[in-house]
């Protein structure tokens, strides 16, 4: 029986492959302008992480997680996102002892059982950027600034920067406690999930989609009403540096974001081209997780872009990052073939993309492939070309051909190539 992809993971295909390389291309430019460097932690990692800093009553912890016990019967998880990895690494390393303020980046594969559905993945992939040691808000902006920079830099269609406040730590209480109030009040009008998560954890009902939910939270206590003065300065402060880089948004108070970590700034970036799974991005700063993992009290703040929503958002775009070879070698007869494939090695080791064939064809076969693949020009060589010393180089576009001396070929080649005028 043939085996194909799990559920909900799926294969890139070299097409589209070509296009994640222009997207991390751009990324790691981007990143790189704004002070970003890489780091690439481990996609498995102890389950504990992921619980205590996502949070439980979180969906991703309750129910989307692919955990398993290791030998020894302890709980290891595939990560579901990268910034509960991030903070391990800077307490583990001590990055904070190089450089007090640090920016790092990670990009790869993140796992979650979820319904797969249009835009919903098990596996899919994340951009992520954090900033450690910055209380904000300005490099909330900041970062804020760099993945509206990214997507802008992608031309994708306009996209909408929402904004929320979650207050801290002080000012939070008071609006859990009215919130708590408010939806116990309605529990004949929420989920069976939402129910529990009412009396447990009240602002995740926020991130319930069911209808009568989503109803409920709408006419919901807003968290704006609550937060404190430091709280608000921050808010109004952030507001003021995207309006000072003519960056639009929009406040949203029910913008909770589905995981616990979050203090003060959320913000997704969303297209509503992409149906019910709407946000190409979201972040938040994560003051105090640092410390409750182990580390040194420092804030912190990032983002994740979901590689797959933004792709469907790029579609259309294949066809700008196919590469095409600069030229295809077709020989005829095994002469011709062993004289050249030494050529072929030598433009290839020069960082020139060349195609020949494996096996022995027609010169109309190999006109045809070399048709398919787009290449720019074609080198033909024969007994006769062999005898003559010269062969014929033909430009796919314009048809004309020229005579290449085959005491040099490479050198020759490669001057065509790179002057690109002729031929
Ligand atoms: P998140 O909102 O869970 O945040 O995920 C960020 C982005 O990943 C989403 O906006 C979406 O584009 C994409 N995404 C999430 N789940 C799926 C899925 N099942 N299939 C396809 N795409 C998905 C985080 O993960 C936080 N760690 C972001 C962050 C970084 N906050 C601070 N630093």
């Amino acid at each position: 029986m043939e085996i194909t992809t799990i559920k909900g993971f799926k294969d890139i295909l070299p097409q589209e492959a070509a296009i994640w390389q222009w997207v991390e291309t751009q990324a790691r430019e981007i990143f790189r302008a704004f002070g970003f460097k890489e780091i690439r932690p481990p996609l498995l990692e102890r389950t504990d992480l992921f619980s205590r800093t996502i949070g439980e009553d979180t969906d991703i912890v309750s129910k989307q997680m692919y955990s398993l016990s290791d030998s020894k019967g302890r709980g290891v998880t595939l990560r579901p996102e990268a910034t509960a990895s991030v903070v391990r690494a800077y307490i583990q390393h001590r990055l904070y002892h190089d450089m007090p303020i640090q920016k790092l980046f990670v990009m790869g594969p993140m796992f979650r059982h979820e319904r797969p559905q249009k835009g919903r993945f098990r596996q899919f992939h994340q951009i992520n950027a954090e900033i450690f040691g910055d209380p904000g808000p300005v490099s909330d902006a900041d970062i804020i600034n760099m993945a509206v920079h990214f997507f802008d830099s992608l031309n994708l269609e306009p996209l909408t920067l929402i904004i929320n406040s979650l207050g801290c730590t002080r000012c939070r209480g008071g609006f859990r406690k009215d919130l708590k109030d408010y939806l116990v009040q309605r529990r004949d009008l929420l989920c069976p999930d939402c129910r529990k998560r009412a009396k447990v954890n009240p602002l995740r009902v926020f991130d319930c989609k069911v209808e009568g939910c989503r109803a409920v939270v709408a006419e919901a206590p807003s968290i704006l009403d609550y937060i404190c003065n430091d709280c608000q300065t921050h808010f109004g402060g952030l507001q003021e540096y995207l309006e000072g880089l003519q960056i639009p948004f929009a406040v949203d108070h029910t913008l909770v974001r589905g995981l616990d970590y979050y203090y003060r700034t959320t913000f997704e970036i969303q297209s509503d081209r992409l149906g019910s799974q709407n946000a190409v991005a979201g972040g938040g700063r994560y003051d105090g997780l640092v410390k409750q993992m182990g580390g040194p009290d420092h804030p912190a703040i990032g983002f994740a872009v979901g590689v797959e929503r933004m792709m469907e958002l790029l579609d259309g775009s294949t066809k700008k990052v196919n590469e095409c070879p600069e030229l295809f070698i077709a020989v005829l007869g095994d002469k011709a073939g062993e004289k050249t494939f030494p050529w072929l090695s030598e433009l290839r080791r020069s960082g020139i993309y060349v195609e020949m064939e494996y096996g022995s064809k027609g010169l109309k076969a190999q006109m045809k492939r070399a048709d398919r693949l787009g290449a720019k020009r074609v080198l033909i060589v024969g007994d006769n070309e062999l005898a003559s010393g010269k062969g014929i180089l033909r430009d796919m576009e314009t048809k004309a051909q020229f005579e290449v001396d085959l005491d040099s070929p490479v050198e020759a080649l490669k001057k065509m190539i790179a002057s690109k005028t002729e031929c």
